[in-house]
């Protein structure tokens, strides 16, 4: 039998910037999707990728002066290596400026020209590069960009245009028929009342003002709009206008595309279209998830707001940070970030809650079991009630996550650690343990902790894959099937626990959050300096004309008449020499003496103040000028001996 197919992809990233912890949010957010999906047995495509074309990555490189390809080559490796921090196991990574794309894109382009829907006319209006977006005069806020608030561009060229007007009706008329369309459902009158019903322009999809980006085939001083071009990805992924289109027919139509409300429209209006006029099916279900704020507002690097989740996942692990997004955001609604309440989460619900569970239950397990799972003989009340909701547990857990409601299925797990841990509470298993006659019973308790944790660890994994993993382990657990946890049955009596460490360690809350901050005003420290350019490149000729050497400072005094200079007398080898060095202001000259010191030993003399300099003296000084330090080697060494 065929297993059904679940495609969902993820934005593809501007790898313009670090990513922060807002971007992070929904790849997080579609890796749990996915492994929902494939858990529970569905054949699973989770794409995501970079979006690498358009002026504003040009710009980019351009400052940086590199090449846009190396630009975004180095970007894209740190992206990549983000994910695997967080975890996300995702099957496929799109980048738009691999060749089977580019030539898929072109195709789409020609094809959508040849039939007519694009047009060639003059492009008057206005460009906001930040969000590679096209807006008319009346569209303008304050004259500025209505999306970003920034300041937009007048561009006033020869482009191409799709003729976006002539789908607004089938495109309405669609929304309108398919009511899941675009969730959550608010978002759906919002596009129908801001964006079609005032009616819609055709789009302007070509540029000629720069040239990174898809060139278009017949006509190559246009580069193709950076959001066409994007757009495209999550069907060229598939092999859309490729030789192999076998993917593409085994997943397409995409099931759900994750994606932020700032770019709904995009999905919600410019993809279905251009899939109307390709004939091609429209996806299922496009997501706006909302935004994640922090005290100032929604996160941005020109605010200089952003959460770094690699400092997030070094201090708190990957688990910790996957569970404050996917339990405290309301999927589909703005949340906020704050650190002192992503550590209170962590030592209620994960260390409290869920760590406490796992590790009462293994100590009782090796106190009184010698850590052997023991049999379980017959049932109370109570432990039906703990049964019951187990077994709820999973139901619960899938219907919300067939309506993407991913905090609620977490909310749903945790009902079940909360009963587990009332359970221990009501039945005391330590008063059981005093009583030879009670062992059976403890032994029902023990088990049905064990099956609870059990059921708990396959009914996280998609959330907290790590921590399932590491409970598995403990209980050693070998039948971890989502079909195994339809039954209350699937803990083998007489398997030998691995008690291990502890899930989530208690965090200090002032301690830890004294550290971050310490940390953050570190990092501003570090931004707040300006380093000097590096100087022009020279060669390893050039290099080696240079002579390094180690000496002695045998004698330092400073210059009458000058409160800059002082005269040197060293001792390099054999040789004596005396330099003069403008470095008074930063040690008094008895401390210099017996110091060693790297000099340039074949520097052209020169004098001082009358008095002849032979070399220089390395140091090493802040950009500001505040603090200067001679330049020395870390081991003993003759004096005379060169550096290189
Ligand atoms: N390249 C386009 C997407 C093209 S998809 C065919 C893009 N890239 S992006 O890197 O700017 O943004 C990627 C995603 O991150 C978007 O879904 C955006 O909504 C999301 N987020 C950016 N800041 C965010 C928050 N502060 N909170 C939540 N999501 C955030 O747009």
């Amino acid at each position: 039998m065929t297993r059904k197919t679940y495609y969902i992809t993820t934005p593809i990233y501007y790898p313009s910037a670090k990513l922060h912890i807002g971007n992070t949010y929904t790849t997080v957010a579609a890796d749990a999707l996915a492994r929902f999906k494939r858990l529970t047995g569905y054949d699973v495509m989770l794409l995501t990728g970079t979006d690498e074309h358009g002026q504003k990555i040009q710009r980019l490189a351009e400052a940086k002066g590199v090449s846009p390809k190396e630009y975004v080559d180095e970007i894209v490796a740190g992206i990549k290596k983000l994910w695997k921090m967080m975890n996300i196991n995702y099957d496929k990574f799109i980048r738009t400026t691999e060749d089977y794309h580019v030539k898929a894109v072109q195709k789409i382009f020609k094809r959508l020209y040849d039939q007519g829907d694009i047009y060639k006319g003059n492009y008057e209006g206005w460009y906001c590069t930040p969000c590679e977006s096209f807006w008319t005069e009346t569209q303008l806020v304050d004259g500025k960009c209505p999306d970003c608030g920034r300041a937009v561009e007048k561009a006033s060229e020869e482009a191409y245009f799709f003729k976006m007007s002539k789908y607004a009706p089938r495109l309405i008329d669609y929304i309108e028929s398919h009511p899941d369309f675009i969730q959550p459902e608010s978002r759906k009158n919002e596009m129908i009342n801001n964006f079609l019903k005032p009616g819609l322009q055709d789009l302007c999809v070509s540029r000629t003002s720069f040239d990174w980006g898809v060139p278009v085939t017949f006509d190559k001083k246009h580069v193709i709009y950076v959001w066409i071009d994007a757009l495209a990805n999550y069907i060229t992924a598939l092999g859309y206008g490729s030789e192999n289109q076998e993917l593409y027919k085994k997943y397409w139509p995409a099931d759900v595309h994750l994606v932020g409300k700032d770019i709904l429209r995009f999905h919600t209006i410019y993809w279905p279209i251009m899939l109307m006029a390709l004939g091609e099916p429209i996806p299922k279900k496009v997501f706006g998830h909302g935004w994640l704020l922090v005290n100032g507002g929604k996160m941005s690097k020109s605010k200089g707001n952003v959460v770094d989740p690699v400092v997030l996942v070094n201090n708190f692990g990957t688990d910790a940070v996957r569970y404050y997004l996917l339990r405290e955001i309301p999927f589909g609604s703005d949340g906020l970030f704050n650190n002192e309440i992503f550590i209170k989460k962590i030592n209620s619900d994960l260390a409290n809650d869920l760590g406490n569970l796992l590790s009462r239950t293994c100590t009782m397990i090796e106190k009184y079991f010698d850590g052997v799972i023991p049999a379980p003989s017959g049932r109370e009340d109570v432990d039906n009630n703990l049964i019951d909701i187990a077994l709820d547990t999973p139901k619960k857990v899938e219907k919300n996550m067939d309506n993407l409601r991913i905090p609620e299925a977490l909310d749903s797990i945790w009902e079940l650690i909360n009963a587990a841990n009332k359970y221990i509470d009501k039945t005391t298993p330590w008063i059981l343990g005093k009583d030879a006659d009670k062992k059976d019973r403890l032994g029902t308790v023990l088990y049905n902790l064990s099956e609870s944790l059990r059921i708990i660890a396959v009914c996280i994994s998609p959330y907290l894959p790590e921590t399932s993993e590491k409970m598995y382990k403990q209980l050693n657990a070998d039948i971890v099937s989502w079909d195994s946890i339809a039954s209350f049955d699937g803990t083998k009596a007489g398997t030998r626990i691995n008690k291990g460490e502890i899930l989530f360690p208690r965090i200090d809350l002032d301690k830890k959050l004294e550290e971050l901050n310490k940390l953050k005003e570190q990092q501003k420290a570090l931004k707040a300096v300006k380093i000097k350019p590096i100087k022009e490149e020279i060669t390893m000729d050039d290099f080696e004309k240079l002579d390094l050497r180690l000496a002695k400072v045998l004698e330092c005094e400073p210059i009458k008449g000058t409160n800059k200079l002082l005269k040197f007398q060293l001792e390099l080898g054999e040789e004596k020499r005396q330099i003069i060095s403008g470095i008074a202001k930063y040690y008094k000259p008895e401390e210099l003496v017996g110091k060693y010191v790297v000099i340039v030993a074949n520097l052209k003399p020169i004098k001082l103040k009358g008095e002849i300099s032979q070399g220089m003296i390395l140091s090493a000084a802040s950009d500001d000028g505040s603090k200067l330090f001679t330049v020395s080697v870390s081991g003993e060494l003759p004096t005379g001996s060169t550096i290189s």
